[in-house]
């Protein structure tokens, strides 16, 4: 329906426009990921059945517009993202969805239960998260840390296990570390077979790259 596909360029536009300056891996190309990942998903595994389409790119497009990561104002998540269908006149039966589902959708917001999402919102998070696998993680995980003066890698500090919320959001380790404290875990937290089967896959590359950094840290051959 052409009111949807309006409302999503609008999306898209605001998208684009809130995160111009950012550099940690949360930007426009990101989202726009996401989006993509989470239709491959969808259509792959689902032939689309049962998917609200529109809800889904929302909430791909949108998922990291008031995540505490890159929020530096004062506002809550739900109110930023309140505050965004609001100026783009979504919905309020979308609106309300838009909200709830993203706020229940971060790895953070998952750590110490695992909160019931609508299938959308699974496919989303799925496809999150395999934007913070494989080479284009690798980038990520560095650039992230490096905007928060993390090392890169210190061998004297060992990855640990990070059980709280409040322990992810707190944790100042090293970038080296974050593979083995949250991005090696994702594979198994996988909602659908598509994700899980490419995290499977962009996992085995994270590991080969590790080994060929040890080696050369090693000062080996
Ligand atoms: P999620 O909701 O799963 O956190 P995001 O897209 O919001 O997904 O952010 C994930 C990205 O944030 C990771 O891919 C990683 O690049 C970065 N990140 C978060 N915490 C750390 C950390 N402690 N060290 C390095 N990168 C981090
Ligand atoms: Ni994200």
């Amino acid at each position: 329906m052409k009111i949807y596909t309006d409302l999503l360029s609008s999306i898209e536009q605001y998208v684009k426009e809130k995160t111009q300056n950012e550099v940690t891996g949360h930007d426009w190309f990101h989202a726009d990921r996401v989006r993509h990942n989470s239709l491959y998903i969808a259509k792959k595994e689902f032939n689309n059945k049962d998917i609200d389409l529109f809800l889904l790119q929302a909430i791909a497009l949108m998922h990291d517009l008031g995540d505490w990561k890159v929020n530096t104002t004062k506002k809550t998540e739900s109110e930023i993202l309140g505050d965004a269908c609001k100026i783009l006149k979504i919905p309020e039966s979308y609106s309300l969805q838009i909200v709830e589902i993203i706020t229940h959708l971060s790895y953070s917001a998952n750590i110490e239960k695992k909160n019931e999402l609508p299938l959308e919102g699974q496919i989303v998070q799925d496809a999150d998260r395999l934007d913070a696998l494989g080479a284009i993680g690798i980038a990520r995980a560095f650039a992230f840390g490096g905007r928060r003066n993390r090392q890169i890698y210190n061998p004297n500090i060992k990855p640990q296990t990070l059980k709280s919320t409040e322990d992810y959001k707190n944790t100042e380790n090293p970038s080296i570390n974050h593979f083995c404290e949250k991005l090696f875990l994702l594979k198994d937290l996988m909602n659908t077979k598509t994700g899980k089967r490419l995290a499977i896959k962009r996992e085995k590359f994270m590991k080969k790259y590790l080994d060929e950094f040890y080696k050369e840290w090693s000062g080996e051959d």
